[in-house]
């Protein structure tokens, strides 16, 4: 499964990206007022930050408005993937762009059959949102099983991207249902790698190293 960050923070990107464990980065227009920052100079910074997918959202509501903002926006860098949202004028942009090999993310997905239609639409990725069904009381790891078998049924190549992923337990629960991707804020991430065991084991480990009096370096 790749890790996507979701964040416009650099600090933090660049943070993950030592690790390894990055694959891509997603924003929003919320993370990117967040941020502060200028979101074409900041894209431009966060593109430098990874070779894998990084989404820059269009914030038109009509076709042809978003194709001129997809237009100014992939232009930023290769390796940008203009996010549209699930409406029927973000399937007609993500239909146009993906014909010319534009890499597509359709956001703010919240059931099996906009899935679907974004699979139909050529999407690279789909976002089902799982921390806002959660938020009102719906199990949002039940539309990524559903998503999962659509798309398995009809060997559709889009890439299910879990996204509003809230803690560590979206992350294994999307690994187990076979999810391709998931985009978490850089804190939950790093989080993967907490155990209490661990810091229990390493506590001991430290004391005993400690009473033998020798060092390696
Ligand atoms: C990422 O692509 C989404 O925009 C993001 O995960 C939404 O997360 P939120 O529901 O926590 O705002």
């Amino acid at each position: 499964m790749k890790f996507f960050a979701d964040t416009a923070e650099i600090a933090d990107i660049k943070d993950l990206a030592e690790t390894g464990l990055l694959d891509g980065v997603t924003t929003n227009p919320s993370l990117i007022a967040k941020s502060g920052r200028d979101f074409m100079e900041v894209t431009k910074e966060i593109c430098g930050l990874t070779d894998g997918p990084v989404s820059a959202e269009v914030v038109a509501l009509d076709h042809p408005t978003m194709m001129k903002e997809a237009d100014k926006l992939r232009a930023i860098a290769d390796n940008v993937c203009i996010k549209v949202p699930l409406t029927i004028d973000g399937l007609k942009t993500c239909n146009a762009l993906t014909q010319d090999g534009t890499m597509v993310n359709v956001t703010l997905c919240f059931s099996a059959n906009q899935a679907l239609l974004a699979a139909k639409a050529g999407a690279t990725f789909v976002s089902p949102f799982v921390g806002r069904h959660d938020d009102n009381g719906v199990n949002g790891m039940d539309l990524i099983r559903d998503i999962r078998q659509i798309y398995d049924n009809y060997d559709f190549e889009t890439e299910i991207l879990v996204a509003s992923v809230r803690h560590v337990g979206h992350v294994l629960d999307s690994a187990l249902i076979g999810a391709d991707v998931m985009t978490a804020p850089p804190k939950v991430i790093m989080a993967l790698a907490e155990h209490v065991l661990t810091d229990r084991g390493i506590e001991g480990f430290m004391k005993d190293w400690k009473a033998t009096g020798q060092s390696i370096l």
